[in-house]
């Protein structure tokens, strides 16, 4: 069976992840979706939040899971004997930065590979980042992330004002 991990902070889940996920089911047996517990990013959700989210949005993909992990991802690799890392490219400004990491975790673990597809064009220009600040200031992020994504960015950002 060949297992692929797509991992990320999905700090939340958008359309241009689901796209990727979506795509990678169709190229492998079974896909986990691996949520990064601890990174250097300053999260809005928490770990159960975002695997909450996560969960919620791929339970139609029937060879597609969702767990989350700690620690460097090739360890989490090999534990769920996956022999891809899937990854989407935006742009050419997301290469640097894959390509040091995909030669990192080559480094790691010399049998695994990394895949990288191309997000979808009308995803291109959006990251998690850019739809919390939208999001933040109250404007539209419609088409861009699932409902109950944007309902719980609402929530979150009503939360923190004290709405
Ligand atoms: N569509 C839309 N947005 C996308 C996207 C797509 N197809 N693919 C990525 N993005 C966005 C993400 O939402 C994220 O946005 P943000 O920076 O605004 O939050 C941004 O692009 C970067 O995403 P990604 O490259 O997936 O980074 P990440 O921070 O979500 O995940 C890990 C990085 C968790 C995979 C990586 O840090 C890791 O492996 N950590 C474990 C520790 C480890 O092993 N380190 C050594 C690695 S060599």
């Amino acid at each position: 069976m060949r297992i692929a991990i797509y991992p990320g902070t999905f700090d939340p889940i958008t359309y241009g992840h689901l796209d990727i996920i979506e795509r990678s089911a169709a190229l492998f047996d079974k896909v986990i979706v691996g949520v990064a517990d601890d990174n250097y990013k300053n999260n809005l959700f928490s770990l159960e939040e975002r695997l909450e989210l996560v969960k919620f949005q791929v339970k139609k993909f029937s060879n597609v899971e969702t767990k989350d992990f700690k620690g460097l991802l090739m360890n989490f690799v090999k534990k769920e004997g996956a022999c891809a890392v899937i990854r989407g490219l935006r742009a050419v400004s997301d290469f640097d930065y894959e390509f040091q990491m995909s030669l990192m975790n080559k480094k790691l673990a010399a049998d695994i590979e990394t895949v990288f597809l191309m997000t979808s064009s009308e995803y291109l220009f959006i990251s998690s980042s850019i739809i919390k600040q939208v999001s933040s200031l109250g404007g539209c992020i419609e088409g861009l992330v699932p409902k109950e994504v944007a309902l719980a960015l609402k929530e979150k950002y009503n939360k923190i004002k004290g709405i």
